[in-house]
Order: structure tokens, then C-alpha cells, then sequence
């Protein structure tokens, strides 16, 4: 090409969650059954939906108005009835206007980072969700800037790293905290909350919350949603369907911008974020429209209870069995639907296999890692185990951080399949770490 093409922050975008995908689909095409433990969608993974929940959305479709577009910021009753609901919860006063409506939050991701001026950068949890890390490193061409989650100290954030970053890096513009977080599973106290916002406040700073989990808690901590703590702070509040309901096809996701009017600068950037989505027209109707009903249908809290009683089931099965096997530690989650075990560095080397029998996919496997770079270790536990079990999860290497280890997830309904899992880990973590 005479001119490239290639934007500067390119190579930033990656998402091992998916890109690990083709590698299972070949594997499938030889005759392995795989157990997709990669991806987060409670439906895929056999999730039923009430059929209550399908007769509100059947109903929606006899009124014509659904097949229209909605306004761009969203139906305004729908975001009245979220307004209303924040007021219910006493977690801070929100304007309907400042709710925007986007494609599923990945839309709402994209847009947040890309309209952010390129040399104010956002600051992000390590592991991190890469959806994020990608989105801001590739708005300003340059690597995500992180804060430690301790997986020593139960994944919770090191605010003298965060502090130090912030108070080091006259270019961090704000914070990104993912409450509950994917993929730790970690739930923000409300303690560690108030320091973070002690710290934008400080050093003035926006924070951006993604609060997507926010209904998916089972631990022994609360969630505690940032909009009722934030002390005047500007904020963006990041929440969707995909997981509650779930309905992650549907895509919607949305924004609520908290204190927007207390910086001119700030009210600027989110009126650029909807001007954006304005030149989109609008976002999906259909979701919009059933929000209001399904959120305030009676039988919806105890759905929600139901399925946080089975995560937390899943989670105490997985802890049992995973805190057993040498070379790995594991935190037992309290939020979100993910367990991330983190392997001892000292146990891995380049040179680790599984048994595999079948010569053709032992060459598969062997001619796949070989492309992988030297410090990708967990990378290819995570192919060996693909290729030699049948077992699909994320290598932590994923997730923008330094740690070794992989994510699995708390979604499998069937309960013969889990335990089959964790047998599985069992049984091929010890043979691989002695290999
Ligand atoms: C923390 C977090 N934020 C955002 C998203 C994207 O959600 P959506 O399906 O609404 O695009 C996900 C999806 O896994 C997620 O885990």
C-alpha cells in the first residue's frame, strides 16, 4: 500500500478468550470432544432461561414500536426506570440523560477508550479483562498501565502500586476498577473502594466502574456499587444484560455518568462518547424495552439467588479439589462466575508436555507451541491440555499480566461434566508440572 494502513495501536488487540478457539475447532474436526471452559456465556454453557423471562420478551414482540430504532442515548422510559431504580437502592442520584445505551458494554468499552483525548491514559486491574486492556492500549498505540491484584492476598488491589502509578504518571487520567472482577473473581471492599476514590479525588481523576457482575455475588463479600461512594468524583458506571439475565445476544450494555457537571473537561469527553453513538443512530430496541419488566418481575430476584447459589456450589466444589494440587494456588471467588489458579513460575519451563497418543495430534500440538513466545508458559499448558483432555481454558498470559496460570469458569450446568473437569486438572497440572 502507498500509505499504511495499520493504526499505531494495532498490535495492542488481542483476546486470547476467543483466539484459542480455532485451535479447540480443529481439535474437534480430528474427533476430540472439548470442554469449552473459555468463554463466559452462562447460556452456552446450558443456562436455562425462565420461561417467564421468554413470554416478557414474546410479548414485546406483538408491539410494532419494537422493530423501530430506539433514541441514541435509549428508550427514555427505560432509562427512567433505571434512574428510579438507583434512587431505590440510595446508591446516588442519577439523570436519565446521563444513561447512554450501547451495543452489548463491548460497544460501550470501545467507545469510552477511543473518544478519550490519546494521551490521557486509563489505569486497569492486572490480570485484566482484555476487552479493556486492549481497548485503552490501543487508544493511546502504547501498553495498558496496570495495578497489581494480589493473588496472595486474595486478589485484592495493591494501592501502594496504584498510588505510586498514579502519582508517578502525570498522563493517567483515571481508574478502571472491573467490581466483581473477571477473571479473579474478586469482589472490591468497601474499604478498598474508598481509598481508590480517595486517590482520583486527590489526584483528580475520573473512574470508570464496570459493574456488568454487579448482581452475581456469592461469597463472603458484598458487592458495593461505586455510585453511592464517590464523594463528587466524575464517574462512568458500566453495567449490561449479557450475564444477569443473561442474554448476552441481545448486546445492550449502558452507561450511567455520575457527577458529570463537576468537571467541564469531563462533560466534554462523555458528550464526544454520545455524539459517537449518535452517528451509530442508536442501539438495540428490543432489550431496552423488556429491561424495565424483567428487572422488576418478582420472580426475577429469586432467579438471580438460584443461580448465585449455584456458583457458589461450583466454587466451593473447584476450591476443594484445586487448593490440593501442588505447584498451584487458588482464591475461592465471591463474585462474577470465574476461578483463575496461578502456577508457582519456579515449577514451569519451555519444555513441559501432556501424553498424547495420537501421533497426528501430538504433532499438531507440538508444532502450535512452538510458535509461541518463551515466556508463554501457561500458553502451552493450556494447548497440551486442549489437545491431551480436551479441556479448553484461558492461559492467564491472556490477561495482561506477568503471573502464570489459567481461568476456568463456575458456568457448567451439567454436574457429571464439572467434576469431570476438576478431575481432569487434577489429574494433568501434577503430570505436567513433573513432566
Ligand atoms: C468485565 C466485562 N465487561 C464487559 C464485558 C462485555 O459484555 P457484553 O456482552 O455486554 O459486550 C464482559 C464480557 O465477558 C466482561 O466480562
Amino acid at each position: 500500500m502507498r500509505t499504511n494502513l495499520v493504526q499505531e495501536g494495532a498490535n495492542e488487540l488481542s483476546y486470547e478468550i476467543r483466539e484459542i478457539v480455532d485451535f479447540g475447532k480443529s481439535l474437534e474436526s480430528m474427533g476430540v470432544e472439548i470442554v469449552w471452559e473459555n468463554i463466559g456465556d452462562p447460556v452456552a454453557k446450558g443456562e436455562k432461561i425462565p420461561p417467564w423471562v421468554k413470554e416478557t420478551i414474546a410479548e414485546a414482540l406483538t408491539d410494532d414500536k419494537t422493530f423501530a430504532y430506539a433514541p441514541t442515548k435509549g428508550l427514555l422510559e427505560t432509562r427512567q426506570f433505571l434512574s428510579k431504580l438507583r434512587e431505590k437502592e440510595g446508591t446516588g442520584m442519577l439523570d436519565p440523560e446521563d444513561i447512554i445505551f450501547f451495543n452489548g458494554l463491548g460497544d460501550a468499552v470501545s467507545k469510552v477508550y477511543t473518544n478519550l483525548n490519546k494521551v490521557a491514559r486509563v489505569i486497569g486491574p492486572s490480570p485484566a479483562y482484555p476487552t479493556h486492556s486492549s481497548a485503552e492500549a490501543a487508544h493511546a498505540g502504547s501498553r495498558h498501565i496496570t495495578y497489581m491484584l494480589n493473588p496472595s492476598r486474595n486478589w485484592l488491589p495493591d494501592l501502594f502500586d496504584l498510588r505510586n502509578k498514579v502519582q508517578y504518571n502525570e498522563q493517567l487520567a483515571g481508574i478502571l476498577i472491573i467490581n466483581p472482577d473477571n477473571p479473579t473473581g474478586m469482589i472490591y471492599p468497601r474499604q478498598v473502594l474508598k481509598e481508590i476514590v480517595a486517590i482520583a479525588k486527590e489526584y483528580d481523576l475520573f473512574l470508570v466502574s464496570d459493574e456488568i457482575y454487579s448482581n452475581i455475588y456469592y461469597g463472603s463479600e458484598v458487592f458495593v456499587p461505586l455510585s453511592g461512594m464517590l464523594e463528587g468524583v466524575p464517574a462512568i458506571i458500566m453495567k449490561g444484560l449479557s450475564k444477569e439475565v443473561p442474554w448476552p445476544g441481545a448486546r445492550c450494555g449502558w452507561i450511567e455518568v455520575y457527577n458529570k457537571n463537576h468537571d467541564p473537561v469531563f462533560a466534554r469527553y462523555i458528550k464526544a462518547i454520545h455524539d459517537a453513538k449518535m452517528l451509530e443512530v442508536s442501539s438495540t430496541t428490543l432489550p431496552q424495552k423488556v429491561l424495565p419488566k424483567i428487572l422488576s418481575d418478582p420472580r426475577y430476584k429469586k432467579y438471580l439467588q438460584s443461580r448465585r447459589d449455584a456458583y457458589q456450589k461450583r466454587a466451593d466444589a473447584a476450591h476443594k479439589v484445586l487448593r490440593k494440587i501442588e505447584g498451584v494456588s487458588v482464591v475461592k471467588p465471591s463474585g462474577a462466575f470465574y476461578l483463575t489458579p496461578v502456577f508457582d513460575p519456579a515449577l514451569l519451563s519451555p519444555t513441559q508436555t501432556l501424553p498424547i497418543r495420537d501421533q497426528k495430534i501430538r504433532a499438531m500440538v507440538e508444532e502450535k507451541v512452538s510458535t509461541f513466545k518463551p515466556h508463554e508458559l501457561d500458553k502451552r499448558f493450556a494447548y497440551y491440555l486442549m489437545a491431551a483432555y480436551g479441556l479448553c481454558v484461558v492461559p492467564l498470559c491472556g490477561f495482561n499480566t506477568d503471573l502464570y496460570g489459567f481461568r476456568m469458569t463456575l458456568l457448567e450446568e451439567n454436574p457429571e461434566v464439572f467434576e469431570k473437569t476438576l478431575k481432569i486438572l487434577a489429574t494433568a497440572i501434577p503430570a505436567y508440572l513433573s513432566s
